[in-house]
C-alpha cells in the first residue's frame, strides 16, 4: 500500500503548504506590524532545488497537494521555474498558489503553463481607499486585474480570501456575497486569527462568522450548503439559489476544524510546522542531501502534531496548554 502520513489522531496528511519567502510587498494590518518586519537574508531561505528535494521526500510519504504561499510568493523571482520543478515530481497532483494578487496579472499565463492548477487571492475590501488602508498602500485595481488574468488563463475555481474584521470591513460582507451571484468564483470569509500579535488589538477586531450567515438572511436570498468546492481547504461552502459562484466560511476560532486537518507547513527558512498556531517547528533544511533523514523529520513533526489549537481560549483570555507561535502570519504562510 502507498505510504500515508497518519497522525496519532487518525488524520491523513496529504497537503503541504510551502512558504517560498517571508517577504511581502504589502503589510496587511492583520498580518504584519506597521513598521514591517526584518526579513531573513537570502542565505536563510530555501532554494528552489532544496524545496524540490523536500517535496520529493514528502511525495514519497503521501503528500499529493501543494500550496505555494509566503509572505507574498510572487515577490520571489522565477516562481514558474519552481512550479515546473514541483509539477514533475511523481505523486504531486495539485499545486495551488495563495497570493495577494498585486503582481499576478502579468504572470498568470506563465504560471498556468508551468503546471499551477489553482489560485487563491487575498481581497479584504473592494473599496480602493479602504484596501489601501488595510494593506498599507496596496492598489486594489491591480488585484482585480490579477483576478481577471487568472480567469482568462483558465484557473478554476478561483477563491477570494476575505479576513472579516469588526469595524474595518464588516460593512462589505453584502458586496462580497453579491459578487458570487454573477461571478463563477468562491468568496471565502475567514475569521481573524490571533497569530503572532497582541491579544488586545485582535480581540477588538475579531468577529465570528455567524455574522455572514446573518447578513445572508437579511439579504432575503435563499442559500444552501453546497458540496466541497474543489480543493482541500477548511471552508464550509454555501451557494445562493441560481448563483454562478459560491461562498465559504473558514472559522478556526468560533468552530475549529482540527479533526479534519490534513496539512503540514514548510517555512521559508526550512522548518516543518505541524500546526499553524503552536510554536513547534522541526528543521528539515539541515538534512538536505539525505532523503531518509528528511522523511524522518516529517514523521517527527507529524508525531508532535497536537489534536487541536486553542484560539478559542485566547479569545476567552484563558490559560493555554502550550506556547502559541511568535511568528507572524507572513512568516508562516497562512
Ligand atoms: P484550498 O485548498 O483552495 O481550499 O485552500 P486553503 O483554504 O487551504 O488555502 P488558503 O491559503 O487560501 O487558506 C485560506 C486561509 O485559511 C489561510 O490564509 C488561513 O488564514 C486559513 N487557513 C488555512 N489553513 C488553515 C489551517 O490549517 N488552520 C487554520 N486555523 N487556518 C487555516
Ligand atoms: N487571521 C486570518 N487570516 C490571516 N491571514 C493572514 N493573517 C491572518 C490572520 N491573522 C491570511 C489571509 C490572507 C492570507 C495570506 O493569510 O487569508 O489572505
Ligand atoms: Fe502580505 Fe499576505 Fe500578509 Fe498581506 S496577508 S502582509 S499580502 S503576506
Amino acid at each position: 500500500m502507498a505510504a500515508q502520513l497518519v497522525d496519532a489522531h487518525g488524520r491523513v496528511h496529504n497537503y503541504l503548504r510551502i512558504a517560498v519567502t517571508d517577504r511581502c510587498n504589502l503589510r496587511c494590518v492583520y498580518c504584519m506590524p506597521e513598521e514591517g518586519l526584518s526579513f531573513e537574508p537570502d542565505s536563510r531561505i530555501l532554494s528552489y532545488e532544496e524545496i524540490t528535494e523536500i517535496v520529493q521526500a514528502a511525495a514519497g510519504l503521501g503528500i499529493k497537494k501543494l500550496r505555494i504561499t509566503g509572505g507574498e510568493p510572487l515577490v520571489r523571482k522565477g516562481l514558474d521555474r519552481l512550479i515546473s520543478m514541483l509539477s514533475a515530481i511523481p505523486g504531486i497532483e495539485d499545486i495551488a498558489l495563495t497570493t495577494n494578487g498585486i503582481y499576478l496579472a502579468p504572470f498568470a499565463d506563465r504560471l498556468k503553463a508551468a503546471g499551477l492548477t489553482r489560485v487563491n487571492i487575498s481581497l479584504d475590501s473592494l473599496r480602493a481607499d479602504r484596501f489601501a488602508m488595510i494593506t498599507r498602500g496596496g492598489d486594489v485595481s491591480k488585484v482585480l486585474a490579477g483576478l481577471r488574468a487568472s480567469q482568462r488563463a483558465g484557473f478554476h475555481p478561483i477563491k477570494l480570501n476575505m479576513v472579516l474584521m469588526k469595524g474595518i470591513n464588516d460593512d462589505e460582507v453584502d458586496d462580497f456575497l453579491r459578487m458570487t451571484l454573477k461571478e463563477s468564483i468562491q468568496v471565502r470569509f475567514i475569521e481573524y486569527m490571533p497569530i503572532g500579535h497582541a491579544d488586545s488589538s485582535w480581540r477588538a477586531a475579531y468577529l465570528p462568522l455567524d455574522y455572514v450567515l446573518e447578513r445572508c438572511s437579511r439579504m432575503g436570498l435563499d442559500y444552501r450548503p453546497c458540496g466541497e468546492v474543489y480543493g482541500n481547504g477548511p471552508a464550509q461552502s454555501y451557494q445562493f439559489d441560481g448563483a454562478a459562484g459560491t461562498f465559504g466560511l473558514i472559522h478556526p476560532v468560533s468552530d475549529h476544524f482540527c479533526s479534519s486537518c490534513n496539512r503540514l507547513r514548510l517555512t521559508a527558512d526550512g522548518s516543518i510546522k505541524p500546526c499553524l498556531y503552536w510554536s513547534d517547528e522541526y528543521n528539515v533544511r539541515k538534512h538536505i542531501g539525505n532523503p531518509s533523514a528528511i522523511a524522518a523529520i516529517f514523521l517527527k513533526a507529524l508525531g508532535a502534531k497536537p489534536e487541536t489549537h486553542e484560539m478559542a481560549k485566547a479569545l476567552a483570555g484563558q490559560q493555554q496548554t502550550q506556547s502559541p507561535t511568535i511568528r507572524r502570519m507572513s512568516q508562516i504562510g497562512g
